[in-house]
């Protein structure tokens, strides 16, 4: 296994995917991502994916939040399109997501999660992405949690799609303990990504990368400083805009992955205690230009 891990991990093949930008490019050019989470509580977690996609060149992103949240994430993003999906008291509703299927074409890829929070009919509306979403797409966070209840689902997906546990979400989807997870980091996303044909990303120190075609790798960067709150959006905003440039599966994960964890180094200056998840995002760029 050593030479196919070492091949997929290697910064040197990502330069041919990160490119100066064309001249005769436009925002059609960079694909166009859309984050659908920030439900009521967890406005946050959307805005966050939203400014990281936008940092790592998606030429449009739309997030998609629950009506009652439309006009706060609005506020809070100047550079993004936002579109209010049918919700209650800032929750997402069950039948919500066929609004995608009007849509559907302008769009490159989906990153769902960050911030989606748990509601009545949440599968049915999970599914009803998975299928009327006819390119990549990223699930973290309360989707991954959503799609533990029935796992199956991901049969339905005929495109790429990249799943970004933490250890206590990897466990939920696996039906394990987190301490299982913990002794078996290389073997339980492998199986994972191999029986379902999706790449599993399980975070931590030492993030492992699982391709449903067996090859595996253990991301090198990355810094104490993500352990905060809103690290895991960053990263799904990352994945979700290199995937909707149209970036393959296989090097946009291992290469979004390096960025993220290098922007985490990069934003220290001091102290790695008092690092915000916007200064992560503010070197996504820099972490990228020091790669390409
Ligand atoms: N070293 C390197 N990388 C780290 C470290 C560390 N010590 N600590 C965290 N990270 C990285 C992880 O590898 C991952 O990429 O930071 C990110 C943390 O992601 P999450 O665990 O998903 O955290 P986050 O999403 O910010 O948590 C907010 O989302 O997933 C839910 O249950 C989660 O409620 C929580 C919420
Ligand atoms: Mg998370």
């Amino acid at each position: 296994h050593q030479a196919p891990q070492a091949r997929l991990n290697t910064p040197e093949m990502w330069k041919a995917y990160l490119k100066p930008r064309s001249p005769w490019g436009h925002k059609g050019s960079y694909g166009h991502l859309l984050v659908v989470g920030g439900s009521r509580g967890m406005l946050g977690a959307a805005a966050l994916s939203g400014m990281a996609g936008l940092r790592a060149g998606a030429g449009l992103v739309t997030v998609a939040v629950p009506e009652q949240q439309e006009q706060a994430i609005a506020a809070k993003l100047t550079e993004a399109l936002v579109w209010g999906w049918p919700g209650t008291d800032g929750f997402f509703t069950a039948s919500g997501s066929q609004v995608l299927g009007e849509r559907a074409d302008r769009l490159s890829a989906v990153a769902v999660g960050p911030g989606v929070g748990r509601f009545a009919g949440e599968t049915e509306w999970l599914k009803e992405i998975l299928v009327r979403s006819p390119f990549p797409m990223v699930l973290d966070a309360d989707a991954l949690n959503i799609l533990s209840e029935d796992p199956s689902m991901l049969h339905i997906r005929q495109h790429p799609t990249v799943l970004t546990p933490h250890p206590g979400e990897m466990a939920r989807l696996a039906g394990c303990t987190v301490q299982e997870v913990e002794q078996n980091r290389h073997r339980i996303p492998r199986e994972w990504a191999q029986f379902y044909g999706v790449t599993v990303v399980l975070k931590g120190t030492h993030t492992v990368i699982a391709m449903s075609d067996g090859r595996q790798v253990v991301n090198p960067t990355g810094s104490p400083a993500l352990a905060k709150g809103g690290s895991g959006d960053i990263l799904t905003g990352i994945l979700g805009a290199l995937l909707a440039r149209k970036i393959p599966v296989h090097a946009a994960v291992p290469m979004g992955v390096y960025i993220h964890g290098l922007a985490g180094e990069r934003a220290v200056s001091d102290s790695a205690h008092s690092v915000l998840a916007t200064e992560v995002i503010d070197q996504i760029g820099p972490a990228i230009h020091q790669i390409s």
